[in-house]
């Protein structure tokens, strides 16, 4: 008869397998290829010693290809909860040291249940992604596991943060999961996400491409956008998981947590009077103002090498969490195109659904044109962005900087789209469209009639004068009472958190419904 010391014994031998995973072999491999294992990514996340571990003792009920002999404790993921800066977050964690972290029915029954109870807490998710993808021997049930995360994943949106870290493969269909989450981030030597692998390109198009050209970190953060941060290795990776999340609010219901401010609030800048330069076509770098601005130059961008021509992150302001959205004229002039707006959009959104106030500094020519630009759907690209504003109820405080044209001015927190306080730099051009096309449209006609190309130049200077005198302002649309007020640069800091603070109360509504149709 086995004793209660035996009975211990037993767990304390049963956790000790259970940790080991797939075997030494399997982790010194794992070590090799520069990966961390699934335990030592979950150590390195969270706070010290605050991990919870369920469902140890859980193993696959496959019986197909030999699998009934072949049990690992764990069944291939790592799932609990545990803290990060004393707050509660649920994890999973895919342990390629087993069956290659392959997704088996028992798998995805240990991920729900922890989606589950982060439901049920309010509080964020996190997955970390290393696997061969559905467990080839168990067939159906795999997909039917990975349509249950799905599921969670859809109906956790907008209701508790959700993350993603791409530590390794995550192809086919798999690739849904985190893709229906908020953020991904993706490791550049080690993760890959594709729907079909090389070999299938290969087959069906006949096109030749590595496995890194077609979904490696590069491609995902630059090309196709669906990464959002691309890392040099696992551990930044955790620790940006953790700096993210201090910008956010547990779930939908709560606010970002409030942190102390050592930045002077009244701090006031001079740089800032002298940033935009005197020729309205040269560019500057509008991530030199966002960093003057914010709380001790802190700013986490998001999508960094994606849509360079926008900007978007979080920072904070008198020690709020903020969203900023701000156009780049450093890049293609700062100008809305279709990633750019796509890019916003969901930022926007993400911003809304968890109540995180919204800052968008303004600097924009107005919307790419051509043909490319026009048959890839700019036109609902755009409505996506100006939707997501039109539609977000979170404080939102708009500071135009210099250009401000036609559509894009619009779409970019006017003040009709609901922008709670709108403020310019007396630098604003707020217009319909440049001094250039203005002037040709209005004057075309008497243009053409100057035969002498000196008359003809100085006429049109002239008119530009003229239009700029009139347009290229703030006054016109702060006449209007569009503009809040015209400030002075160097004051932007504390004028903008005077106007978080003077909206902390804001209460708005949109009219009951379904959900809506945003042009997707
Ligand atoms: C079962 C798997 C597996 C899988 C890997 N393994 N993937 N077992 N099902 N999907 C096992 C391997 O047999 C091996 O076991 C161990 O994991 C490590 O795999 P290796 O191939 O040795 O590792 P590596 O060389 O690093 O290659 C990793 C890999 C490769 C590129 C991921 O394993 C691979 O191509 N796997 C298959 C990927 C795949 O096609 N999955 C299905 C995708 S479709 P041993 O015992 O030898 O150590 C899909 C549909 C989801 O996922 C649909 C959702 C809607």
């Amino acid at each position: 008869m086995s004793t209660t010391q035996d009975k211990i014994q037993k767990l304390i031998d049963q956790r000790a397998k259970a940790r080991l995973g797939g075997g030494q072999d399997k982790i010194d491999s794992q070590h090799a290829k520069g990966k961390f294992t699934a335990r030592e990514r979950i150590e390195l996340l969270l706070d010290e010693g605050s991990f919870e571990e369920f469902d140890m003792f859980v193993t696959h009920r496959c019986t197909n290809f030999g699998m009934e002999k072949n049990k690992i404790l764990g069944d291939g993921v790592v799932t609990g909860h545990g803290t990060i800066d004393g707050r509660i977050v649920y994890v999973f964690s895919q342990d390629f040291t087993v069956f290659g972290g392959s997704l088996s029915e028992t798998f995805a029954q240990k991920i729900c249940k922890v989606m589950d109870m982060a439901m049920k807490a309010g509080a964020p998710v996190i997955g970390i992604n290393d696997s061969g993808g559905a467990r080839i021997q168990e067939g159906v049930t795999s997909l039917a596991g990975y349509a249950e995360i799905f599921q969670r994943n859809i109906m956790a949106s907008g209701v508790i943060p959700q993350i993603s870290a791409i530590f390794g493969p995550c192809a086919g269909g798999a690739v849904y999961s985190p893709a229906l989450t908020d953020f991904i981030m993706m490791t550049e030597d080690n993760s890959y996400m594709f729907v079909t692998g090389p070999k299938v390109v290969k087959t069906v198009t006949g096109e030749d491409v590595t496995t890194e050209d077609l979904g490696g970190a590069q491609v995902h953060a630059t090309r196709s956008g669906v990464s959002h941060f691309m890392l040099e290795n696992e551990e930044e990776g955790l620790l940006l998981i953790r700096k993210l999340l201090s910008y956010l609010p547990q779930n939908n219901l709560e606010e970002a947590p409030l942190v102390e401010c050592f930045d002077p609030i009244d701090r006031i800048d001079d740089s800032l009077n002298s940033i935009i330069p005197d020729n309205p076509n040269q560019p500057y770098d509008m991530k030199e103002v966002i960093y003057t601005i914010v709380d001790d130059g802190e700013f986490l961008e998001v999508h960094r090498n994606y849509a360079k021509n926008i900007i978007v992150g979080f920072a904070r302001m008198g020690g709020a969490s903020i969203g900023i959205v701000a156009n780049q004229p450093n890049f293609l002039a700062g100008v809305l195109d279709c990633d750019a707006s796509r890019k916003a959009a969901r930022f926007v959104r993400f911003c809304d659904a968890f109540n995180i106030p919204i800052l968008t500094l303004v600097d924009v020519p107005g919307f790419l044109p051509g043909t490319g630009q026009e048959y890839s759907g700019i036109i609902t690209h755009g409505a996506k962005l100006m939707f997501a504003y039109g539609e977000a109820t979170v404080p939102k405080v708009t500071v135009t900087l210099r250009k401000s044209y036609g559509g894009a001015h619009d779409v970019m927190s006017c003040k009709q789209l609901r922008g709670d306080l709108n403020y310019a730099w007396p630098t604003a051009e707020i217009a319909v469209m440049g001094a250039s096309g203005a002037i040709e449209v209005l004057e075309g006609r008497a243009i053409s009639k100057i035969t002498d190309p000196e008359e003809r130049a100085k006429y049109i200077a002239t008119k530009e004068e003229e239009y700029k005198e009139a347009f290229a302002n703030p006054y016109q649309a702060a006449s209007y009472g569009y503009i809040d007020d015209v400030i002075e640069p160097r004051n932007t800091r504390f004028r903008v958190i005077r106007a978080f603070k003077s909206l902390q109360t804001k209460k708005l509504t949109n009219p009951p419904k379904k959900h809506s149709n945003i042009p997707l």
